[in-house]
């Protein structure tokens, strides 16, 4: 069986609840027909803490997951402003993001502090989201699979097969998020190639075949159907596309475009 496409819309510091709610009502009717059933793609949301209980409630019977956008390791305890995994659980999520380079950039996450909040996440139950990526410099520095391996090895370190199975990897080009600059299909699965080459050298062929590895970086309703013609991108992890229902679905209707 082949990777079932994933469509992740990581809604950022973005939505107030009433928004949140206005926004996944809107997804919800523009993808009808298109998951569940059909079984063709799956599509999660990643709104911001604040509004995820309300979405869980709204996505109720509805074949949309909940994602959450980062965690802290800590079941609970006094860490002012944390939120942990069995909270996440609780409240329905059934992914979150980890290692977002916004986290790594803006606020001090390390290879090492991303490996701690995988495990975490996997220990109680929810999938993850793991984000990877090169800065431009980084890139014109020829430094692109040194940084993507340094990630990985970090990132992943300790997880077995078994946990491997509750994994999906983002690929963001830092350079590309936000920027309207997208890297060329053929620049993606380059990387996208050797991620999953990297994962049959440190797991196996079968762990390899099964993960499902999303692109991010501007991605649109434009450019989704080259990259996703790539044999090794199995979907999307949105920002921008995925705050307005209309580009939203689109993206995740690409076979339709
Ligand atoms: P973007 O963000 O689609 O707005 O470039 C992608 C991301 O950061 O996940």
């Amino acid at each position: 069986m082949g990777r079932l496409p994933f469509f992740a819309g990581n809604w950022k510091m973005n939505k107030t609840v009433g928004e949140a709610l206005d926004l996944v009502k809107g997804l919800k009717a523009a993808i009808s027909g298109v998951i569940g059933v059909e079984g063709e793609v799956e599509v999660a949301v990643a709104p911001p803490f604040t509004a995820l209980y309300a979405v869980r409630k709204e996505i109720e019977g509805s074949s949309i997951f909940l994602a959450a956008q980062n965690l802290y390791w800590e079941e609970k305890g006094a860490f002012t402003g944390e939120i942990s995994p069995l909270m996440l659980k609780e409240v329905g999520c059934h992914y979150v993001i980890i290692g977002h380079s916004e986290r790594r950039q803006f606020f001090g996450e390390t290879d090492e502090t991303v490996n701690r909040r995988i495990k975490a996440a996997l220990a109680q139950g929810l999938k993850v989201i793991f984000c990877i990526g090169e800065t431009l410099k980084e890139r014109e520095g020829g430094k692109t699979f040194s940084v993507i391996e340094r990630q990985m090895e970090g990132g992943l370190k300790g997880l077995d097969d078994r946990e491997m199975g509750n994994m999906v990897i983002a690929y963001e080009p830092v350079w590309a998020i936000g920027t309207g600059k997208t890297a060329t299909p053929e620049q993606a699965e380059e990387v996208h190639r050797f991620i999953r080459g990297k994962i049959e050298k440190l797991y196996s062929r079968g762990v390899s075949e099964e993960i499902r590895i999303q692109y991010g970086g501007s991605v649109t309703p434009e450019n989704i159907k080259g990259l996703m013609n790539q044999p090794n991108i199995d979907g999307a992890l949105m920002g921008g596309a995925s705050l307005k229902a209309e580009s939203f679905s689109k993206i995740v209707r690409f076979k339709e475009l």
